[in-house]
């Protein structure tokens, strides 16, 4: 009896030992889990090599990204390599407005594993190619080591000054501003204009965003936006005004993107049959799809316009036969 007492006690402890060990080792991200996790999650997209040639590769307009091209978009430091903070962030939030769906329900320990091996895909291929070029006498090795650090060591991050008050006046600034540099693409309402189609990083479509829909890949806090307008995109037709303007103007035009972002969705100034590739992938139709939602409502709106267009021309036939009588008295 006590020896099965006893040994009870010890399974108790040798379980729960075992139980702490594995929620230590969930608790670290490391690269081997992450590589595990992406093939379990990601890989339909992006593929079993991180290339973007995944199953479900044609999942938006933006193409599933390649991980071997180590080029990213959404970054805050001064060298575009997203810190490990940006690519947590990328990965947990999604990015609204394309198919990279969100994360946040995964553990964050899971998330940051996830992170260090996308880093290292990119790192890998970026190896891969110098060591070629090194070994084709095309670069010295030293050269090569500078190259690799530069595209995969995070620079230091940007610095994002106060925001000032968000008031009328920066409000009105940055309208203006906003009217010079981004309306061509962007459309004067905040709805791309129409035509402004543009590519990304492989070639592929990729259409200016509908500051409309209020969809930021990136998110909408201002240091992100303020980050977005500073730096420009990498791999896509988004340029940065770092030069161009000053950084209280780049907070004005943070403002009137987040009140564009307010007013609702508007419909691009185009015609149904060429509107459809141009915002097709920044505002994915919202759901319920308003075409299907519509189709009642419009059947409604004829019928009424028939009733309207019998009863006048009722009205007119009546009048005219009044009148001929009258003439002919
Ligand atoms: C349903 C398809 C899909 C799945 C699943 C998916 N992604 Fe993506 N992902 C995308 C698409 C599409 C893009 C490109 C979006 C763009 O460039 O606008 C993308 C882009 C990214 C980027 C680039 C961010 C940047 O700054 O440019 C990262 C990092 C990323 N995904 C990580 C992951 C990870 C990690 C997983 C798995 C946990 C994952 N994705 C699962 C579709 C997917
Ligand atoms: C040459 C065309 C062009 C110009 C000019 C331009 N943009 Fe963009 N912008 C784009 C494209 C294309 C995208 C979509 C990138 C993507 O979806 O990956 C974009 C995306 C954005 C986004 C979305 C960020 C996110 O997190 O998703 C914001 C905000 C934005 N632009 C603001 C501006 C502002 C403000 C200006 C002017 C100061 C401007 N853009 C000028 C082409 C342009």
């Amino acid at each position: 009896m006590r020896r099965r007492a006893s040994g009870t006690l010890c399974w108790l402890l040798l379980s729960g030992s075992a139980v702490g060990a594995l929620a230590a080792s969930a608790e670290t991200p490391d690269v081997e889990t992450g590589r595990r996790l992406f093939l379990v999650y990601c890989a339909e997209c992006h593929g079993e090599r991180g290339d973007g040639y995944g199953m479900r590769q044609d999942i938006s307009y933006a193409r599933p990204r390649s991980f071997q091209s180590a080029r990213f978009k959404l970054s805050t430091t001064e060298n575009r390599v997203p810190s490990d903070q940006d690519l947590f962030r990328t990965i947990a939030r999604g990015m609204p407005g394309s198919g990279m769906p969100n994360w946040s329900h995964l553990p964050e320990a899971q998330i940051r594993s996830l992170a260090l091996y996308v880093r290292k895909l990119g790192a890998d291929a970026l190896r891969a190619d110098l060591d070629a070029e090194v070994a084709a006498g095309r670069r010295s090795a030293a050269e090569a080591d500078a190259i690799f650090r530069s595209r995969t060591v995070p620079g230091p991050p940007i610095q994002v000054p106060p925001e000032p008050p968000a008031d009328e006046a920066s409000l009105a600034r940055g309208r203006e501003l906003y009217r010079e540099a981004c309306a061509a693409c962007h459309g004067e309402n905040g709805s791309p204009a129409f035509g402004a189609v543009h590519v990304d990083f492989d070639g592929n479509r990729l259409p200016a965003t509908s500051l409309r829909s209020a969809m930021f890949k990136g998110g909408d806090e201002g240091e992100q936006l303020y980050v977005r307008i500073l730096e420009g995109m990498d791999g896509t037709a988004m340029p940065g005004y770092r030069d161009a303007y000053s950084t209280t103007d780049i907070w004005h035009l943070v403002h009137w993107v987040q009140e564009l972002a307010t007013r609702g969705d508007d419909p691009p100034s185009a015609s149904p049959a060429t509107m459809e590739p141009s915002t097709l992938a920044a505002t994915p139709p919202p759901f319920p799809d308003p075409e299907i939602a519509q189709e009642p409502a419009e059947g409604g709106r004829s019928g009424w316009l028939t009733i309207v267009a019998a009863v006048t021309a009722a009205g007119l036939a009546l009048l005219l036969l009044a009148l001929a009588v009258g003439s002919a008295r």
